[in-house]
């Protein structure tokens, strides 16, 4: 008897509908398994059998086949186990339900007939719902995270045998409930707050414009300035999530099995910081099923860099398109895919091998060529997408020592806050979340600036020898700059405040 069942792939950030078909004939008893499956659906025999006899059911003593339809779309993970074990199950007429129809089957089996974690249960149902499906089955751990996706019934399945008699119709399982409070209530408290942060006023003050307006920044510095420190505190002045964004970045994180199981939502801005020893997959993403790597896992939020010129002059580079697009794209056999990664960028490094070039009292130990070689290891190109360049100084002894404390994280997000609902005003009903998004058509139309503004964008042109891809960016950030200052055109003074964070090349 041939039976079906459907289930869900997840190819990229999306899911893609499997059918599980499952046939019985007479023959040697054997399992068989077709549809480009890859080692663990392979394995998933092993565990469907073990499954299906430790839970008090028959495993067919006939000859089983397996097909996961599309053929060309290749099956990984062991998601199938319980569509498949369900699937035998119907086929060798154990189990006969209405309850199969129009419904969705994910989870991993363990040998004795517990339904396990899996991996991209949120846009399995994400497109359950969109494909007009009823009922998702779903491991009942993972059920909160399906709850994410309204207008489904969520069955959360502890293990195969309660599934069977929920199916027959003789002990149901009650449907999971979860409202998931979306508004995240309660800023977290940060590990590290600005006001402990002495002196560096002016890199305060970059960190602030970026994290109004999604800027990237680069700080340079000696040792021990502050660096770090402050790359860290960003965490907490950085705007609050939207709904949307939070369920984008849940996506990512549900794909990446990065979770938190508790309250499965990611409800704060990512801050990704990543050591410079990473691979080029866990960077950008990639791998033989490709994953979410550290950039799109910084996605709406930060990914910090530490020690810029350590990562490499290969690994950086490879950031140069995410940058620009916002998206990455992984090029397989099967074709490319794409992961979304629209992140703020932090990078920080020391001027040269020895830290103190430029130092007003400590010497430089570095030779000039030393020093040209270490700041060459990162790419004009690269420095040229940095909007904001800030320089980090060793912090004077008379500050370091104040007992006064600065200015508290709280009150500078609300000033990030009250930038960003503008930016929201201004980009409504557009996919652009704040002013680093702008494209060239934006920029044209709300970058607009006046007589003395333009003579002072020549002049910095000629000067700094300005690509045109520097000029719009100049744009952008003296539009951050003056939603900052809740002024609705941007003057002269804004966009020389944004002109001054572009880089020198000291060498
Ligand atoms: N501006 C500062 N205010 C308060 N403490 C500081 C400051 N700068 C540095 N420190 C102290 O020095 C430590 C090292 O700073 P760090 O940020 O790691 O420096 P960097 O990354 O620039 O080398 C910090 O953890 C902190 O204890
Ligand atoms: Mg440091």
């Amino acid at each position: 008897m041939l039976a079906k069942v459907t289930s869900c792939a997840v190819v990229g950030l999306d899911g893609a509908i499997v059918e599980v078909e499952v046939d019985t004939s007479r023959g040697l008893p054997s399992l068989t398994i077709v549809g480009l499956p890859d080692v663990a659906v392979q394995e998933s025999r092993e565990r469907v059998r073990s499954a299906i006899k430790n839970s008090g059911l028959i495993y067919p003593n006939k000859r089983l086949t397996v097909n996961l339809a599309p053929a060309d779309l290749r099956k990984e993970g062991p998601a199938y186990d319980l569509p498949i074990a369900v699937g035998i199950l119907l086929a060798s007429e154990q189990v006969w339900s209405d309850r199969v129809e129009n419904a969705l089957f994910v989870g991993e089996l363990s040998l004795d007939g517990g339904v396990r974690h899996t991996t991209g249960i949120l846009p399995m149902v994400a497109l359950a719902r969109e494909r007009g499906f009823h009922t998702v089955f779903v491991p009942a751990i993972d059920a909160p995270e399906a709850t994410l996706i309204q207008g489904l019934e969520v069955i959360p399945v502890t293990d195969l045998a309660s599934l069977v008699s929920h199916l027959q119709g003789l002990r149901s399982i009650e449907p999971y409930h979860y409202n998931l409070d979306f508004s995240a209530d309660e800023p977290p408290s940060y590990a590290v707050d600005f006001t402990h942060v002495k002196g560096q006023e002016h890199v305060k003050r970059a960190l602030e414009v970026a994290a109004a307006g999604g800027h990237n920044v680069m700080m340079t510095g000696p040792p021990g300035a502050g660096k770090t420190l402050l790359a860290r505190s960003m965490p907490s002045i950085l705007p609050q999530m939207t709904a949307e964004e939070c369920l984008e970045v849940t996506k990512i994180y549900s794909v990446a099995g990065l979770l938190p199981p508790e309250i499965p939502l990611i409800q704060h801005r990512p801050f990704r910081a990543p050591h410079h020893t990473i691979s080029h997959a866990g960077l950008v993403g990639g791998g033989h099923f490709p994953r979410p790597g550290e950039i799109s896992l910084a996605h709406r939020g930060v990914l910090f860099l530490d020690e810029l010129p350590e990562f490499g002059m290969r690994t950086l580079e490879v950031l140069r398109q995410p940058i620009e697009d916002k998206i990455v794209t992984i090029s397989r056999a099967q074709g490319t895919l794409t992961f979304p990664a629209n992140f703020m960028l932090i990078a920080a490094m020391n001027p040269c091998p020895c830290g103190y070039f430029g130092d007003a009292t400590k010497e430089c130990t570095c030779s000039l060529t030393m020093v040209s070689r270490y700041q060459k290891r990162i790419s004009g190109p690269l420095l040229d997408r940095i909007d904001i360049h800030v320089e980090v100084p060793r912090v004077e002894y008379d500050k370091l020592t104040d007992d006064r404390l600065g200015e508290k994280s709280e009150d500078i997000r609300a000033r990030v806050e009250k930038a960003r609902e503008v930016q929201r005003q201004r980009f409504a009903g557009t996919s652009l979340i704040c002013n680093a998004d702008m494209g060239p058509a934006e920029v044209r139309e709300y970058c607009a600036v006046d007589e003395a503004g333009r003579s002072l964008l020549k002049a910095a042109m000629q000067q700094l020898a300005m690509s045109a891809r520097a000029f719009h960016r100049v744009l952008k950030l003296a539009r951050t700059i003056a939603d900052l200052a809740g002024s609705s055109d941007i003057q002269t003074h804004h966009l020389a405040e944004a002109i001054q964070y572009r880089p020198r090349r000291q060498v």
